[in-house]
């Protein structure tokens, strides 16, 4: 990513000063120069502000926060203020309200309470971002837009039905081609007029599984996929139309919004096309594995086509929407910090720089808590990491990793692994993948996430894990991979079906059976209590999820399972094809199988640890025009020892370590060492 003027990386974030009387303005400003903060994000929530009326502004405050953080040195990231739509809009045009999967239009609250297709908001949209944007256009330290705030949650309200239709008019061409990509027939739902289709929500083909409310299913698959594409692209255009209203009048500079990492509603594989860098918003829940935090941070790199990222928004210390707001402990702040860093980030930004007095965030820390001063232990651990980063200065700046593996994200696969009621309901995509990145992660070998579009030829080791829905061309791609010298690994639940979520018939995974030199003929969900287990180079290993019952074809079984009337039968298979090899695990396993079979497949392909450390202990590298730089993180609460491959100057201490000695990092600490 490339923010012109910015030769470090930018360290602030969220500032609301609109939100507080003047008199504390000054203060912020000392208190933001004490702690080296030199990014703030204007303007997020300030829709209501800025105009009272269809067509009247008033950014005469917003003029004089930009005059008063510019001549504090301050870069600016521009929010446009379209995330919360005003009261007075509401009233007015009460169908730019979204309206629930239940069928209930919502009243006027809360954030992102938008449908995405009103036009008359989609005219407002254009008319904000066009008017900030000529307004401070030439005020240099302005060096990214960030268009509305977290877009999120789908509608279903008369005008998206209708834009619906139009979509799939434009998809599909015919009504028999929408009724033969759902498969309509099954239980007579085939349409004779594309005025019969609703939108798929929870009065008409999707329901609450069990009756919990975070499982959503669908009755036709191929429906509910096809209303995702078309809400995550609704949503998309509404912020192309804000870029393009920037772009008239700040065309270089660049303009994104702000993802969730983990979040499902959207495909941002697209969205990320359309951003001019990736930025995302980092909240781990306390306690989740630092994997899964590293996947997100590794897919954000990803969807951005290999390139640095913007970790846009953090928390300095708690979060106030988990279920327990648990505080970050010392130290852990920093070592997120450089986490992002150490996958790809380039800014590390904050929600938020003065905690609010009152509403539902007042409970969120910021750099400045309601203490109202330098005195507190997240504002010191925030100024030490700010100085830091000035120390850091450019060094890491757009520096990218270079990884041998990889693993295939798919945001359509979520949604169609979601939508399917059975074989289990313990079956999890991101589950899946984390398990699997895990093990890389333990190994210390760096992965990229990838798509099923994505160039495969520069990985020596492609892993699809649970990739149920593929296209078909994928097949064929995957034979060129392996054939080539690639070696392909992928899972039980994958290879099904297609991107209407209709089966492929010959035998799971029918398109890939050649190429896995297997097919799999029934699928066993272990029901809790019940157990199975195999043995892999003379180690035992669990069964859960569920047991796929595969036949050879060719594959050589490297493991068979040990019980039930399928004891025997193979559960892990490899099948050399050219010169690579392919791999399948009917089943999931243990941690150590994973770093065991991929540190295995690894070694045979010259796929080398980045150090020995302990799993705790998480390392990366990222490389520039600068040179190469080692991330070592210590997850734990005790000192770790590590080897590095090669000799390394520490950019924070400034000290040496040669290639055979053993560095020992502190509790909690980082090492970012530059090659020498
Ligand atoms: C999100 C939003 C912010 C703020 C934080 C609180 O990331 O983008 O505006 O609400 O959550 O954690
Ligand atoms: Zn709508």
């Amino acid at each position: 990513m490339k923010l012109l003027g910015v030769n470090k990386m930018l360290f602030g974030g969220d500032y609301n000063p609109e939100q507080w009387p003047e008199e504390v303005w000054d203060e912020d400003m000392k208190l933001f120069e004490e702690a080296h903060v030199d990014v703030v994000t204007l303007d997020v929530s300030s829709w209501a502000a800025l105009q009272p009326s269809d067509d009247v502004y008033n950014f005469e405050k917003l003029d004089r926060i930009m005059k008063m953080v510019t001549d504090h040195g301050l870069k600016v990231v521009m929010a446009t203020p379209t995330a919360a739509e005003p009261a007075w809009m509401a009233k007015k045009y009460p169908e730019t309200l979204k309206t629930e999967a239940g069928g209930t239009r919502r009243h006027f609250g809360g954030r992102q309470n938008m449908c995405p297709n009103s036009p008359i908001l989609r005219k407002f949209y254009a008319a904000m971002a066009g008017k900030l944007a000529q307004r401070y256009k030439d005020y240099d330290n302005l060096v990214a837009w960030h268009v509305s705030n977290e877009y999120c949650g789908y509608c279903y309200c008369d005008t998206c039905t209708k834009k619906f239709r139009e979509w799939l008019k434009v998809r599909y061409k015919s009504l028999d081609a929408v009724n033969k990509a759902w498969n309509t027939s099954f239980w007579g739902h085939t349409y004779y007029d594309f005025d019969e289709i609703v939108l798929p929500d929870l009065l008409s083909e999707e329901f609450h599984f069990g009756g919990e409310e975070w499982q959503v299913k669908s009755n036709f698959q191929g429906m509910s996929i096809d209303y995702r594409r078309f809400m995550s692209e609704s949503f998309l255009e509404c912020f192309d139309i804000e870029k393009a209203a920037i772009k008239k009048y700040m065309p270089d500079t660049p303009v994104t919004t702000n993802f969730m990492g983990g979040f499902e509603q959207f495909d941002y594989k697209e969205w990320a096309k359309h951003v001019d860098f990736v930025a995302w918003d980092n909240y781990p829940k306390f306690g989740s594995p630092e994997s899964d935090t590293s996947f997100w941070h590794d897919l954000m790199r990803g969807i951005g086509g290999g390139e640095s990222f913007s970790l846009i928004e953090q928390t300095p210390g708690v979060s106030n929407w988990h279920p327990y707001c648990a505080l970050k402990r010392p130290g852990v702040m920093r070592l997120w910090s450089y986490q992002a860093v150490a996958h790809g980030a380039d800014t590390v930004m904050f929600f938020q720089m003065r905690r609010s007095i009152g509403a539902c965030e007042k409970s969120h820390s910021a750099l400045i808590d309601h203490a109202g001063t330098d005195e507190t232990r997240v504002f010191r651990e925030m100024k030490e990491l700010g100085a830091e980063l000035v120390k850091l200065g450019d060094a890491t700046l757009g520096a990218v990793a270079k990884a041998k593996a990889a693993i295939v994200f798919d945001f359509e696969n979520w949604w169609a692994t979601e939508l399917s009621a059975g074989p289990s309901v313990d079956l999890n995509y991101l589950d899946e993948i984390h398990t699997w990145y895990k093990g890389f992660s333990d190994l210390h070998i760096p992965v990229d996430i990838i798509g099923t579009a994505d160039d495969m030829s520069q990985y020596k080791v492609v892993l699809a894990p649970m990739l149920y829905m593929s296209e078909e061309g994928f097949a064929s791609k995957l034979e060129a991979f392996v054939k080539a010298g690639g070696n392909f690994v992928t899972s039980y639940f994958s290879g099904i079906a297609d991107r209407n979520d209709r089966i492929y018939l010959g035998g799971y995974p029918a398109p890939w059976r050649d190429i896995l030199g297997i097919w799999v003929e029934e699928s066993d969900a272990l029901v809790p209590g019940s157990s199975n287990s195999f043995v892999y180079e003379g180690k035992r290993h669990e069964c859960s999820i569920v047991c796929d019952l595969m036949h050879l074809e060719g594959a050589k079984a490297l493991a068979v399972y040990e019980s039930d009337f399928y004891k025997g039968m193979p559960v892990v298979t490899g099948n050399k094809s050219g010169d690579g090899e392919a791999y399948y695990v009917g089943t999931r396993s243990d941690r150590k199988f994973y770093v065991d079979f991929l540190g295995e497949i690894c070694a045979k392909n010259g796929i080398t640890k980045l150090a020995d450390a302990p799993d705790c202990v998480e390392v990366t590298e990222r490389s520039n025009e600068k040179g190469s730089f080692v991330f070592a993180l210590n997850n734990s609460d005790e000192e770790q020892k590590v080897v590095l491959p090669y000799a390394v100057r520490d950019l924070l201490s400034d000290k040496t370590h040669d290639s055979t000695v053993e560095i020992t990092i502190g509790a909690k600490d980082v090492l970012i060492g530059k090659k020498i």
